[in-house]
């Protein structure tokens, strides 16, 4: 794999190899149809959410090259790109195995967070901490609860394997801002206080606000859901939360940032 690959012709790249070789062949006796046609779409949005990663990864890969601070990451970078590639092309396949439609991917969110972060270490510390430490210590969480519900066993088997890949990303993204915490001056330090607050209004509204809706809609969910690996509604917003407030927040707080001041103030700019 190269590392060229997340900037090439994505929906090609994805079609290449035998990702699933390893995993169980799906068992949907027991799902109705409809069952198994929701759950089924939820994979292409997965394998965008990977590429997305994998497309960030590369980034920083690139700017820590450019960054004093950023010298010697480089190659933990670029693997973790390729994990992200592999989680894409596993989620995109399993989809594809359960009869769901090719994902569709839209670089432009990733251009839009690069676009303002022109500075290399700027970008390499505001990366490192929201996507890599702040972004995959909630993702870890909730992959965990997806695979503590699911049943089935090839959907179990996948989000059991991208788990084990995202409790080292994470690692890489705590230990990488905590190395370079003792370099930055103010100015840096107080650009991460905003971006740690903005970060956190941002993934609460992409990741808990869907499922805070639905709860609010009344609308019944069905448990074949979550053994065909969609999270419940509850179980999200539970494992959003309790990552935030036990794991992001007093983290942020160890590094040297105010993190109930950033929770506090997720939606109040400039504070
Ligand atoms: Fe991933
Ligand atoms: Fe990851």
């Amino acid at each position: 794999m190269t590392t060229a690959a997340p900037g090439a012709d994505r929906g090609a790249f994805l079609q290449a190899g035998g990702p699933l070789d390893q995993f169980p062949l799906p068992v949907l006796a027991g799902y109705e149809q409809a069952e198994v046609a929701f759950a089924r779409n939820a994979w292409p949005l997965r394998a965008a959410e990977e590429l997305r990663s994998a497309l960030i990864f590369r980034a920083l890969a690139r700017a820590s090259t450019r960054s004093p601070i950023g010298a010697g990451w480089t190659a933990l970078f670029l693997a973790a790109a390729h994990d992200e590639i592999f989680h894409a092309k596993l989620c995109a396949a399993t989809g594809a195995r359960l009869g769901a439609p090719p994902p569709r991917y839209d670089a432009s969110l990733v251009h839009a967070r690069l676009g303002p972060l022109t500075d290399p270490t700027r970008r390499v510390c505001a990366l490192v901490l929201i996507e890599v430490a702040v972004g995959e210590t909630i993702s870890l969480a909730m992959f965990r609860a997806g695979r503590r519900a699911a049943r089935e066993p090839l959907t179990r088997a996948v989000l059991e394997r991208i788990l084990i890949d995202e409790v080292r990303h994470q690692r890489l993204g705590w230990s990488a801002i905590s190395a370079w915490w003792p370099a930055l001056d103010e100015p840096a330090r107080a650009a991460l206080q905003q971006e740690a607050r903005a970060g956190l209004g941002a993934m609460e509204q992409q990741i808990a606000a869907p499922a805070l809706h639905w709860l609010q809609a009344n609308v019944a969910f069905n448990s074949k859901y979550a053994e065909l690996g969609v999270l419940e509604p509850e179980a999200r917003v539970e494992a959003f939360y309790a990552a935030v407030e036990r794991l992001v927040v007093p983290r942020l707080t160890r590094l040297g940032l105010d993190g109930r001041r950033a929770w506090r103030d997720r939606y109040s700019a400039g504070r």
